[in-house]
């Protein structure tokens, strides 16, 4: 039988209108629009997609988003001084800094600068330590929108056998956090794996992030298998995920297409964040 194919566009926009709803009424108590600032270094195509895609969405949610522009070359004390006049920026309710960015810019030393409350992403230390223990907050994007694809297709999580490919920061640690924190179990596959397939064919649910156009098979699948998947490549057919999705949509249950899958929900996802940052900045909590 052929999988069900989740639909991510529909669930994003359904994320948007509740998001539509609540900046209304989060503006009419607090006589603020909320507003986001970008800080992108810079040219880069799939990050420029993305920031469209999102720009889009806040206008049409009603979200002020701004961006500060700096060349690839930037010095990383320039951007630290930005980081730092946003956060005192009673008027800048979020934050994002656009990756991927220069090698000679500690991304480490940037998170540690942003303050968390403002942290739209959930990359800074704080929140990353919050997801990580547990006690959820500002959870970063894309791990978000994987586990609200989970949610609503009603995927009771609890001892799942989960596998994830990829180990990054951005995707695969928090993201594998998120699915201890509801008590699946968690295998994370990365390049030193040695036998992946031995890992991702006993999974129920099975996500994969490594850009490389087509590289999860079917037989990397097990049979009714949840598979998601959060790669985006450029190829010259297309763009297309990680997985071969003609061939494993047979054999899984139910499956995300790429594109219309994982990307439109993060960008929804986004926005749910920046509701998040909103409310720390106006009602006032320390981070
Ligand atoms: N849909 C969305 O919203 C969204 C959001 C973010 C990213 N993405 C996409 O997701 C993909 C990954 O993004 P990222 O930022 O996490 O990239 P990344 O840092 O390059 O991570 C790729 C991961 O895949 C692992 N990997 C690579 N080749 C592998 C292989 N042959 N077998 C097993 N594991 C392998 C890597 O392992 P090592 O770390 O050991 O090298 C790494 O953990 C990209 O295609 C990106 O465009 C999509």
């Amino acid at each position: 039988m052929t999988a069900k194919i989740i639909d991510g566009r529909e669930i994003a926009g359904k994320l948007h209108r509740k998001t539509a709803e609540e900046v209304k009424q989060l503006k009419l108590r607090y006589k603020t629009t909320p507003s986001i600032t970008t800080i992108k270094i810079g040219e880069d195509q799939t990050s420029a997609l993305y920031l469209r895609l999102r720009d889009n969405a806040c206008k049409k949610a009603g979200i002020v988003s701004n961006h500060l522009e700096f060349p690839q070359d930037v010095s990383e004390n320039e951007i630290l001084r930005s980081i730092s006049e946003l956060n005192e920026d009673k008027r800048v309710h979020g934050i994002l800094i656009q990756f991927p960015m220069s090698g000679h810019i500690s991304s480490d030393k940037l998170m540690n600068a942003l303050d968390p409350k403002k942290d739209v992403e959930g990359f800074t230390p704080y929140n990353m330590g919050r997801t990580l223990i547990g006690n959820e907050h500002i959870v970063p994007c894309t791990p978000l929108s994987v586990l609200t694809i989970l949610e609503y297709e009603n995927m009771d999580l609890e001892g799942k056998d989960v596998v994830v490919v990829n180990h990054s920061n951005v995707v695969g640690k928090p993201l594998s956090a998120l699915f201890l924190n509801r008590n699946a179990t968690v295998s994370v596959c990365h390049v030193f794996t040695k036998d992946a397939k031995q890992y991702t064919s006993r999974a129920d649910i099975l996500v994969t992030a490594t850009g490389i156009p087509r590289i999860i098979t079917s037989d990397y699948v097990k049979k009714n298998a949840f598979v998601i998947d959060v790669g985006i490549v450029n190829t010259k057919d297309g763009i297309c995920g990680d997985v071969d999705f003609d061939s494993v949509k047979e054999k899984a249950g139910k499956i995300t297409p790429v594109p219309g899958g994982v990307g439109p929900v993060t960008v929804a996802c986004s926005l749910r964040n920046m509701i998040k940052t909103f409310r720390n900045c106006v009602e006032e909590k320390t981070k």
